[in-house]
């Protein structure tokens, strides 16, 4: 039976948080206050696109979904530990997060340092305690902490914070966009494919969809930090411009930034549907989604 893309959606987003309630209660104990600002901030809202990417691209390729489940948990915590730290001080100093407090706002700052600490950790024994097949763990750990680390997430995060109060190009911006936003997107979407084994060429073509897919998200994340309002995105608004962060809606305004994001999507769905044709409907149609999104 063809599934909506509405109901395989709805379907994905609660096997997603699923996965997350029983991270929690395996891995955060709650007489730990730090465990506890770790829940606050994991559990309170996101919509979980890491982890649909996980289950979607597994269920695609026919893989191991009680696997892709407890990654999509992992993929979650990891980045919701580098929220907790981008919202500190002495990175973007953002006091609302998913619609509340952030957690160093909460909790303070040194709370906050550890919860994030703590979700990086445990991500990891969440992928260790999957279940799954030694050789799809070990793939899973490798997928995760190249998304997230030296070479990741972090590197774009140092790049981002390097940049503030100066002047860069489009080229440099790609650069930083494909770390910060673009490299833990792929990492969901190559643990999907490891919890199904995949190949190296669907694994090649899954890495170019990912990164579009990260680009396209973090333009219209900038765009919306200067079009949208606080209330809808759950986080302030105008923070990339306190922070004297040149953006995409910087560089080509909200419309042109649009027009662009709108153009890198359409060039990334088609490559989908050429590689993956048919099998490639819901992602396609999420990419699609995220790119019309209020937040
Ligand atoms: C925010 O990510 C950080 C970026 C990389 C733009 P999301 O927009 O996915 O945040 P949540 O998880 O839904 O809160
Ligand atoms: C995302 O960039 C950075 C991360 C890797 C967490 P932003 O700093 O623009 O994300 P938001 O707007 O605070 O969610
Ligand atoms: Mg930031
Ligand atoms: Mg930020
Ligand atoms: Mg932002």
């Amino acid at each position: 039976m063809v599934q909506s893309y509405e109901s395989q959606y709805q379907h994905y987003l609660t096997r997603a948080e699923k996965a997350l309630d029983r991270a929690v209660e395996l891995y955060l104990p709650d007489e730990s206050v730090v465990c506890q600002a770790a829940r606050y901030s994991l559990l309170g809202g996101g919509k979980r696109v890491r982890a649909i990417l996980v289950l979607a691209t597994c269920d695609m390729l026919n893989g191991n979904m009680d696997a892709a489940e407890h990654f999509s948990a992992a993929v979650e915590m990891l980045h919701c530990y580098s929220l907790i730290h981008d919202d500190l001080p002495c990175m973007d100093n953002d006091d609302y997060r998913r619609g509340r407090l952030s957690c160093h706002k909460k909790f303070g700052e040194t709370t906050a340092t550890l919860a994030g600490d703590v979700l990086l950790t445990e991500a990891f024994e969440a992928i260790a305690q999957s279940g799954a097949e030694p050789k799809v763990c070990a793939d899973a750990v490798k997928d995760l902490a190249a998304g997230g680390g030296s070479r990741g997430m972090i590197f774009g995060q140092e790049l981002d914070i390097a940049w503030e109060e100066k002047t860069p190009g489009r080229a440099v911006l790609d650069t930083i966009h494909h770390y910060k936003t673009g490299a833990l997107i792929n990492a969901a979407v190559q643990m999907g494919a490891s919890a199904a084994q995949a190949d190296q060429e669907s694994r090649r073509i899954l890495e170019q969809y990912a990164y579009a897919l990260g680009l396209v998200f973090q333009i219209v994340d900038d765009v919306l930090d200067v079009t949208a309002t606080s209330e809808t995105l759950g986080k302030p608004v105008g923070s990339d411009a306190e922070n004297g962060k040149v953006t995409f809606a910087t560089l080509y305004g909200a419309d042109g930034a649009m027009q662009l994001a709108q153009q890198i999507n359409e060039a990334n769905c088609k490559r989908m549907e050429q590689y993956f044709d048919s099998n490639a409907a819901f992602l396609i149609q999420l990419a699609r989604q995220l790119l019309d999104r209020k937040n």
